[in-house]
């Protein structure tokens, strides 16, 4: 089987995907109207031409600014359908959806919106697709721990919802220790734990993560192949990293995405797993990444099956489940 058809048939997660980001433009530029927002374009195509980012803080500027035309219920539900659907084309049979409530609201809109439209969307796809999602409700790094514990308290209702809690935004300056306290109470509340650590930050953030922060899995991590001994911790214990390659490459973590050294990490025998981050601004969705790689990298159709495993392995998902995908991989 070709690897093109190897990574359209076989069974997959995704691990790290904003649904902020997977904002399309034409749906931006169709709320922007709906709601009488005036956008610094002048059509869908200006929007797209203007994703070229220097690094983490130029992209979140513009994806911060795109998130302003979510306005109500249905925008929160389109934005979610939309993303389902996609999934289902890619064959992504589970998927852990990050959002970030303080972007909404900050601007007024509170979890009684986006929550009932994104849980619509979510029940549609399981109904229809037989899509299973959860949901990862992530702080913003760039804000305080108070307004984090505020956050963590305004999700109440929600909580049955809610799988796990995450923490993103710009990452320099803002260490996973600065968020220590809300951690410690959300995983006391029974939360799994996610962190974006090891993206444009230092190794060290990564280690704050893993043993402040107690994560179940980092987002990104790519940077740590500067610290021989977190490489052995992270391979000992299997501490799953959800690494983005278009991201990297959009976002200039890489110049090339023959550097990417997901390879590298994949042969020392940690568990990396391919995924999205935001798609619709890095210029592809979960199969475009597999694809990049394998285009830039000497990557096998075994390796891709690995990859796709290891999505089930590091999921939250039942064992069980797990164990039913990860034998159909095996069975390909
Ligand atoms: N929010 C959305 N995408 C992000 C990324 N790649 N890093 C940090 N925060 C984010
Ligand atoms: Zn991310």
């Amino acid at each position: 089987m070709s690897l093109s058809s190897i990574i359209k048939n076989i069974p997959k997660t995704e691990l790290h995907l904003h649904i902020e980001g997977s904002l399309t433009p034409e749906l931006m530029w169709r709320l922007a109207e709906k709601h009488s927002v005036t956008l610094p374009y002048a059509s869908v195509e200006e929007i797209a031409a203007a994703y070229n980012f220097k690094d983490l803080q130029s992209f979140l500027d513009l994806y911060y600014a795109g998130a302003g035309v979510l306005k109500d219920e249905d925008d929160f539900f389109s934005l979610m359908w939309a993303y389902l659907v996609k999934c289902h084309e890619e064959n992504i049979v589970h998927t852990e959806i990050m959002f970030d409530p303080q972007t909404h609201t900050e601007r007024g809109i509170g979890f009684d919106i986006f929550m009932p439209g994104f849980l619509r969307a979510m029940k549609k796809a399981q109904d229809e697709f037989g899509t299973s999602s959860y949901l990862i409700m992530s702080f913003l790094r760039h804000l305080s721990e108070e307004n984090a514990f505020e956050t963590l308290e305004a999700a109440a209702p929600y909580y049955a919802n809610i799988q796990a809690v995450g923490l993103d935004s710009s990452e320099l300056g803002h260490p996973p220790s600065k968020f220590e306290r809300v951690f410690k109470k959300a995983k006391s509340m029974g939360f799994k734990i996610v962190a974006h650590a090891g993206e444009e930050g230092p190794a060290e953030y990564i280690w704050e993560a893993i043993k402040l922060l107690e994560v179940d899995r980092i987002d990104h991590g790519v940077r740590c192949q500067e610290d021989e001994s977190l490489m052995r911790y992270l391979k000992d214990k299997q501490v799953p990293l959800t690494v983005c390659p278009l991201s990297n490459l959009k976002l200039c973590v890489i110049d090339n995405m023959k550097q990417h050294n997901i390879l590298t990490l994949l042969r020392y025998g940690l568990l990396v797993t391919v995924n999205s981050d935001d798609p619709t601004y890095f210029g592809g969705f979960l199969n475009d990444n597999y694809h990049a790689l394998c285009e830039a990298l000497p990557i096998t159709g075994e390796d891709i099956k690995t990859l796709a495993k290891n999505s089930f392995t590091a999921s939250f998902l039942p064992e069980e489940v797990k164990q039913t995908f990860i034998a159909q991989i095996d069975d390909i």
